[in-house]
């Protein structure tokens, strides 16, 4: 069974309040139950902290065992250096996601530290872009 880990980053555990006409208004919780419904042949597990050092922690400790991480770092993933290291230091393969299109939007997101280190990126498909990360995923 592939072992797949979803990492999510500052302000995502607001997912379902926060700007709802952005991001939606179904909570990652309630989405995550209907990704492992979706998913019965995988191991998913959901980690979201507002915390850069956290985010790098995680990274580290499951990016040596696990068959990959999709990450959406939040804003961290137009700041971070520290981010893009620690993907660059681990085995796991990491898909980018954003649930918005960042490219639509203003300037400041439309560059990412983390896609030149990623295997690919995901963005713009709403909630539904987990979902087509880790189907992604799957499929290496
Ligand atoms: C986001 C886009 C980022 O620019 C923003 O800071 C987020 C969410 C997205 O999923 O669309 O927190 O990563």
């Amino acid at each position: 069974m592939k072992r797949i880990q979803i990492i999510n980053g500052p302000n995502l555990n607001l997912l379902g309040k926060r700007e709802p006409t952005v991001y939606g208004n179904k909570t990652f919780e309630s989405y995550f139950q209907e990704l492992k419904i979706l998913f019965p042949d995988a191991q998913l597990d959901y980690f979201q902290s507002n915390t850069e050092g956290e985010l790098i922690n995680k990274i580290h400790e499951i990016g040596f065992s696990y068959d990959g991480i999709v990450l959406n770092a939040g804003a961290y993933t137009h700041t971070s250096i520290a981010i893009a290291d620690a993907i660059r230091s681990i085995t796991a393969p990491v898909l980018e996601v954003h649930i918005s299109n960042v490219f639509q939007r203003e300037e400041f997101r439309h560059h990412s530290y983390l896609s030149e280190v990623c295997k690919g990126c995901i963005v713009g498909f709403g909630l539904d872009s987990y979902r087509l990360a880790i189907d992604a995923m799957l499929h290496f």
